[in-house]
């Protein structure tokens, strides 16, 4: 039993109704039971979302750090914040809402935020290396319809979009939970117990 460091993100609109958030505090509250100690952070990328990247700041991440300008530092802030927190982070967890057949723009804006170039990944090598590595992550993904199988399957661009870019950055041990089909006849009324359940089952 060690000490780890949990960062919750959540980017759902819809707050305390939210159907991934619902599924990724059930995710936080297994971790918490398998960890002696546990410290959570939560960052709600819906209530304080991360700026939408500009050239601004891509001429400021492309800068070596002390060439940098006062405002080229600040501009660049959030960023770096967003990086140290997950820096920090053993174990990540995702909360996903599908929104019109992706994530939500924040969560892009987020990623956009922490995807650097020799901070979070390098070609230094010659060919691309993860720098955020040994971590856990925990995806908590809601949606609508089915994705994980059926004739939606085709559709599932979330799971896989998410797998390629925390890979990308080093993030490979990647655990998937859906909340799916809320709006589907006959699966809907079912659909949250069901997802709670394979949390409650599965071996954190
Ligand atoms: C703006 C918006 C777009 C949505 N787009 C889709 C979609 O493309 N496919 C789908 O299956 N469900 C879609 N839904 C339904 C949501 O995925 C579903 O309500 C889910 O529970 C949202 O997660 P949340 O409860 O954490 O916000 C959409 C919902 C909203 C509000």
């Amino acid at each position: 039993m060690t000490k780890k460091n949990v960062l919750l993100i959540k980017s759902s609109i819809n707050g305390d109704f939210s159907k991934s958030n619902q599924l990724s505090n059930a995710i936080v509250e297994k971790i918490k039971n398998t960890y002696q100690e546990c410290l959570i952070e939560t960052i709600d990328l819906s209530e304080n979302p991360l700026p939408f990247l500009t050239a601004e700041m891509y001429r400021a991440f492309s800068t070596p750090k002390s060439e940098r300008s006062p405002a080229q530092s600040a501009v660049i802030l959030p960023s770096e914040n967003a990086i140290q927190q997950i820096k920090k982070a053993d174990i990540l967890v995702l909360a996903v809402p599908l929104y019109n057949f992706g994530i939500p723009a924040s969560l892009k804006a987020w990623l956009d935020q922490i995807a650097r170039a020799n901070e979070t990944f390098s070609y230094a090598t010659g060919a691309p290396q993860g720098l955020l590595t040994n971590k856990k992550v925990y995806l908590a993904i809601s949606s609508g319809g089915v994705y994980s199988e059926g004739m939606m399957k085709a559709y599932d661009f979330t799971e896989n979009y998410l797998r390629i870019i925390l890979g990308f950055m080093g993030m490979t041990d990647v655990e998937t939970f859906r909340l799916e089909g809320i709006f589907v006849p006959n699966m809907g009324e079912h659909a949250v117990n069901k997802a709670l359940e394979a949390v409650e089952t599965f071996s954190f």
